[in-house]
C-alpha cells in the first residue's frame, strides 16, 4: 500500500526518518512530502536516501529554482489519487490551521484537499500552542471531518517547557496507520458473518421486487474484517461487485435464501453484521407464467418476509450474550427514534443507522454517514467517511463491546 508522509517544520522533524523505516517494515511504500520549514530542520536527502524516491518539496518545479511545468503542477493530483493514506508527522499548528481552513498554500496542503484517502495527523508543538483555543478548534474541525489525530505525549519539550506537545511515540503513530489501513490482526480467531446487497422477490419468471442496495457497505465490512484477520462469511444478494479476497462468499437471491444461509453459518459465528437491504415484503405467490398485460390496473398481494435479524436476536446464544449482533437501519425520517426502536425490537447490540436521503450516505455511494446506537443507550455519530472507514469503526465498536 502507498502512503504519503508529510513532514512539517518542527524540531521533531528528525523523528520522521525513524518513522519512515518503521512504515517500510510494515511493507508500506512511502512518498515523503516536505514543507519549506521542515527543510530547515532536516534535509530532503535523508528521506530520499531512505525511500529511494525524490522527495516532493515544491508545488512548481522540483527544487523551486526549476521553472514550473505542467507535469509538476498536477503532480499533487496524481499523488492524491495514488495514495491509500496521508500521514502528517510531525504536524505543526500552522499546517493544522491550513488543513482546517482549506488553504492550499503548498504541495502538502494542496494534497490534503485533493486526496480522498484517509488522513492521519500527529501534532507536535509547544504546549501553549497545543492548548491554544485556535489549535484545539482546528483539531475539532478536522476530527469532525474524519481526520484521525494521534495526540501528542506529555513531557519535556524542546522549547524548555514541560507539558503536552511532544510528538507521539513512533509505535503509536504506526499503530494508528495500521488501524486506519485495516492492517491490524485484532480479529484473528473470530468468525464474522456479514450480509450485503439487496434481495430479490420474484413476481413471475421475468420480474422481481428489489431495492437500490449495491452491496458496497457490506463488502467494505467484509474486506475490513478479513484484513483484520477474521474468518469472514459474506452472504451476498445480487451485486456487481468483485468478490473480496480471503472471504467465504455465499451468493443468495431471495430473503428466504438469505435466511437459510444466515441460520446455517451464524451458528459458529462470534459476530453477525446484517448490512443487507432485505425485502420486508414479497408477493404472496410468485406466478409460474409471465404475467400478461391487461386493460386495467394490477394489484399485487404481498406478505411480510421473515425478519432474519429479529430471529437471530431471539436465539438462546444471543440471550447469553455470546454472539455480537449488529443490524443496520436505513431511514428517511425520524432516524434516532426508528433506530432505537429497531435496537430493542430486533434484540441487536448495535444498530448502525443511516439517513439514506443525505448526500454521500446510504445506497450506492462510496461514503456513508452513520450513527451507532448501542444497547447501553450511547449514540456515536460519525462524520462522512468512506464505507471502508465506517466498516473499521463498526468493527472497533464490536471489539470494544466484546471486552466489556
Ligand atoms: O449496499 P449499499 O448500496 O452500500 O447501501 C448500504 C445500505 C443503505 C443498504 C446499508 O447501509 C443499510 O442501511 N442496510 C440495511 C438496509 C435495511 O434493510 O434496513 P431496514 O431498516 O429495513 O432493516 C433493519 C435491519 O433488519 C437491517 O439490518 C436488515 O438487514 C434487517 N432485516 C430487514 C428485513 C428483514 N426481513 N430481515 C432483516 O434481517
Amino acid at each position: 500500500m502507498k502512503i504519503a508522509l508529510g513532514v512539517t517544520g518542527g524540531v521533531a522533524a528528525y523523528k520522521a526518518a525513524e518513522l519512515v523505516r518503521r512504515l517500510q517494515q510494515e511493507k508500506l511504500d512511502v512518498q515523503v512530502v516536505m514543507t519549506r520549514s521542515a527543510q530547515e530542520f532536516i534535509t530532503p536527502l535523508t528521506f530520499a536516501a531512505l525511500t529511494g524516491k525524490k522527495v516532493i518539496t515544491e508545488m512548481f518545479g522540483a527544487g523551486g529554482a526549476e521553472p514550473a511545468n505542467v507535469e509538476s503542477a498536477i503532480e499533487h493530483i496524481a499523488v492524491a489519487q495514488r495514495i491509500d493514506l496521508l500521514l502528517v508527522a510531525p504536524a505543526t499548528a500552522d499546517i493544522l490551521a491550513h488543513f482546517a481552513q482549506g488553504i492550499a498554500r503548498d504541495f502538502l496542503s494542496t494534497l490534503y484537499l485533493a486526496t480522498k484517502a484517509p488522513v492521519v495527523v500527529a501534532p507536535a508543538m509547544n504546549v501553549n500552542m497545543w492548548e491554544h483555543p485556535a489549535t484545539q478548534e482546528n483539531l475539532q474541525k478536522l476530527r469532525a471531518r474524519g481526520v484521525h489525530v494521534v495526540d501528542p505525549d506529555e513531557g519535556y519539550l524542546a522549547c524548555g517547557m514541560t507539558g503536552a506537545g511532544r510528538l507521539a511515540a513512533t509505535d503509536a503513530i504506526v499503530e494508528k496507520v495500521r488501524a486506519v489501513l485495516g492492517l491490524r490482526r485484532d480479529l484473528e480467531g473470530q468468525t464474522i458473518v456479514i450480509t450485503a446487497g439487496p434481495t430479490r422477490e420474484d413476481l413471475d419468471p421475468v420480474r422481481f421486487l428489489t431495492n437500490r442496495s449495491s452491496g458496497k457497505m457490506g463488502y467494505a465490512l467484509a474486506e475490513a474484517a478479513a484484513r483484520r484477520g477474521a474468518h469472514v462469511v459474506l452472504i451476498s444478494g445480487p451485486t456487481d461487485l468483485p468478490i473480496p479476497e480471503s472471504v467465504d462468499w455465499v451468493p443468495v437471491r431471495s430473503t428466504e435464501e438469505m435466511r437459510a444461509a444466515v441460520r446455517e453459518r451464524a451458528s459458529d459465528a462470534n459476530v453477525v453484521i446484517m448490512a443487507a437491504a432485505v425485502a420486508d415484503y414479497r408477493p404472496t405467490a410468485a406466478q409460474k407464467q409471465k404475467l400478461k398485460r391487461g386493460d386495467g390496473g394490477l394489484t399485487l398481494e404481498l406478505e411480510p418476509t421473515p425478519d432474519i435479524l429479529a430471529e437471530l436476536g431471539r436465539e438462546p446464544v444471543r440471550q447469553n450474550g455470546r454472539r455480537v449482533l449488529v443490524g443496520f437501519a436505513a431511514e428517511t425520517d425520524h432516524l434516532a427514534e426508528n433506530a432505537r426502536d429497531k435496537l430493542a425490537r430486533k434484540g441487536a447490540d448495535v444498530i448502525v443507522a443511516n439517513d439514506v436521503t443525505q448526500e454521500g450516505a446510504g445506497f450506492d455511494t462510496d461514503t456513508n454517514i452513520v450513527t451507532m446506537f448501542l444497547r447501553d443507550g450511547r449514540e456515536l455519530p460519525l462524520p462522512k467517511l468512506t464505507k471502508f472507514e465506517v466498516a473499521n469503526r463498526i468493527l472497533d465498536q464490536v471489539l470494544e463491546g466484546q471486552k466489556r
